[in-house]
């Protein structure tokens, strides 16, 4: 079943320009540059009526929501709030009927999922579940949702599926958003940069063999790992430092790069890998200007950004600064494609570290 693959976690990475078709398939129409989303539908009078969305999921699929977070904000001009379920259910949140509760999760059987959207149910929100198994407990008990259709994820760590949530939820906040007149031309540009993702994720693929050197001269003997992100680019950081814990097994932290100078700045050597998220946005030159502290204190940086971006070549150092070069897409998308060197990392450093990456010592995973 693992095909030319060694493990599931590898097949389903290389899966992901297929998972990332499969989901937007027979919903976006770029000629018409309309997502149609089957499930939604019955409801879309209330769902468009919301006034404030509220993502509940945990761990990665909670990381997508972060992703995604946003472009919801920005096309929907409501207040979005993203909740770790487990959190959400150890307190007493205040839900109202005219909230609308998106549940994500791979299984669709994450018990502290479940306890937060029957929580949702009981107080009257409209509920819709983002899931890939069909007939899972939260594809049946939410009113509406939308199916990933990524197929089985066999390999513990979640990758497939979230790129299949991050699209599944940009394409939720193109559907709900429909009727803005003043974001007409971004939701083009968002739908027509859909349409391009699968085979830019082929691309970033090609970079494997640049990865598996990174992992053999750079990160194999450490301990930490930090990923700075910002923006759209937090939750890439998030997710990279996940796959590193739950994988490969090294410490590690997403932190906000503004951050950086609360404190973790202070913990900055000629050692640490520290992997930047620097792809092209409108908030790129604050995140240059965090480079530049790190940089000052000789920091072993590794830089993800977009192809032909010469800046960190330009760069004076003492030590030259990896980079790891992707394709651009439109700034609320990158995500998908910044994801995808995390991955093949965590993937590489626990092969070479000879961990079984297809489990986890991790029980609750
Ligand atoms: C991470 C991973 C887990 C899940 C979490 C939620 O790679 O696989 O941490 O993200 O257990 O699971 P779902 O998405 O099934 O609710």
């Amino acid at each position: 079943i693992k095909g030319p693959y060694d493990h599931f976690m590898q097949k389903e990475i290389y899966e992901q320009p297929e998972t990332t078709e499969n989901v937007m398939r027979g919903r976006v129409d770029a000629s018409t540059n309309r997502v149609v989303l089957g499930g939604l539908e019955n409801w879309l009078t209330e769902l468009r009526r919301a006034r404030r969305i509220i993502m509940v999921a945990s761990q990665t699929s909670y990381n997508s929501c972060v992703a995604a977070r946003p472009i919801y904000e920005e096309l929907m001009e409501i207040p979005i709030n993203v909740e770790s379920a487990s959190d959400f259910i150890d307190r007493d949140c205040c839900i109202f009927r005219n909230d609308v509760c998106i549940f994500v999760s791979q299984s669709g059987e994450t018990a502290d999922t479940i306890h937060a959207l029957k929580y949702c149910i009981n107080n009257g929100a409209v509920t819709i579940g983002v899931v890939n198994s069909s007939g899972s407990s939260i594809s049946r008990l939410t009113d509406c949702g939308v199916y990933l259709n990524a197929g089985p994820e066999k390999g513990v760590a979640s990758t497939k599926s979230y790129t299949s949530q991050y699209v599944a939820l940009v394409m939720i906040a193109l559907c709900l958003s429909e009727d803005s007149v003043s974001r007409i031309e971004r939701r083009k540009e968002i739908i027509q940069a859909l349409t391009l993702i699968p085979n830019q994720i082929k691309e970033v693929l090609e970079l494997e063999p640049s990865i598996i050197k990174l992992c053999e001269n750079e990160l194999e003997k450490q301990e930490t790992v930090f990923f700075f992100g910002r923006g759209f680019q937090f939750a890439s950081a998030l997710e990279g430092a996940s796959k590193m814990k739950e994988i490969s097994y090294v410490y590690s932290e997403g932190i906000l790069t503004d951050d950086l100078k609360r404190g973790a700045l202070s913990v900055v050597d000629n050692v640490l890998p520290i992997i930047v998220f620097a792809t092209k946005d409108a908030i790129l030159p604050k995140v240059v200007s965090s480079v530049e502290q790190i940089m000052a204190r000789k920091g072993n940086l590794i830089i993800i950004c977009n192809k032909g971006d010469k800046t960190w070549k330009q760069k004076k150092q003492p030590r030259n600064i990896v980079t790891l070069e992707v394709p651009q897409t439109v700034d609320c998308l990158q995500g998908l494609l910044n994801v995808i060197p995390l991955q093949l990392i965590s993937y590489w450093l626990a092969v070479k570290k000879g961990i079984g990456v297809d489990f986890s010592r991790d029980p609750a995973m």
